[in-house]
């Protein structure tokens, strides 16, 4: 009877530990961005959010950080309406466009074209010829969370 017990005891802590282990497992397959997303979108807004003209809508707050540093930083040479050319290429799609890089060399084209220009990355050379080697300033000084906000900008307001 005692050796039942064990093995009833045994077999509820494998369940558990199962169940926990799961749990832990499903989370690396959401990315930061999508967990950001999860934490700041309230419950109640869902529902809405999902119908008509929810894009802008989805995060208000990242659009509106993105837009305003947009505007302060890229309007001047980038089409706010992200479609037409200006003194740089519109904008519409831009991620789609560096998919084959890590993401990380989108962030750094946007901190220091230039640098990487000069290390001869193939992407970066071939648009510094393209615009005729017309300088994008650098913007050293934005973080990763104000190049994500500025390019959650970009895509919503292209959408
Ligand atoms: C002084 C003008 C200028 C400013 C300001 C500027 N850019 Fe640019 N940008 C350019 C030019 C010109 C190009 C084309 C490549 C080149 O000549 O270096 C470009 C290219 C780009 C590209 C690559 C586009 C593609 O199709 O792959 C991105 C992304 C970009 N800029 C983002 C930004 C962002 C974000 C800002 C603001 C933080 C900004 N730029 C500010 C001039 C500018």
């Amino acid at each position: 009877m005692r050796l039942f017990q064990i093995l009833i005891y045994m077999l509820a802590l494998t369940i558990g530990g199962c169940l926990a282990f799961q749990h832990n497992i499903q989370f690396p397959h959401r990315s930061p961005k999508q967990l950001k997303y999860i934490e700041k979108v309230p419950e109640t807004s869902i529902g809405t959010d999902v119908v008509g003209k929810a894009a802008a809508s989805s995060n208000p707050a990242l659009n509106n950080q993105g837009k305003a540093l947009f505007k302060i930083n890229c309007a001047s040479c980038h089409n706010r309406n992200m479609k037409d050319d200006l003194t740089g290429p519109a904008l519409a799609g831009v991620e789609g466009r560096w998919s084959d890089y890590p993401k990380e060399d989108l962030y750094e084209w946007i901190r220091n074209s230039q640098r990487l220009v000069q290390e001869g990355h193939p992407k970066a050379v071939k648009l510094y010829n393209e615009w005729n080697k017309t300088i994008m300033s650098p913007f050293s000084k934005l973080t990763d969370e104000d190049i994500e906000a500025i390019l959650f900008y970009i895509e919503e307001t292209s959408s």
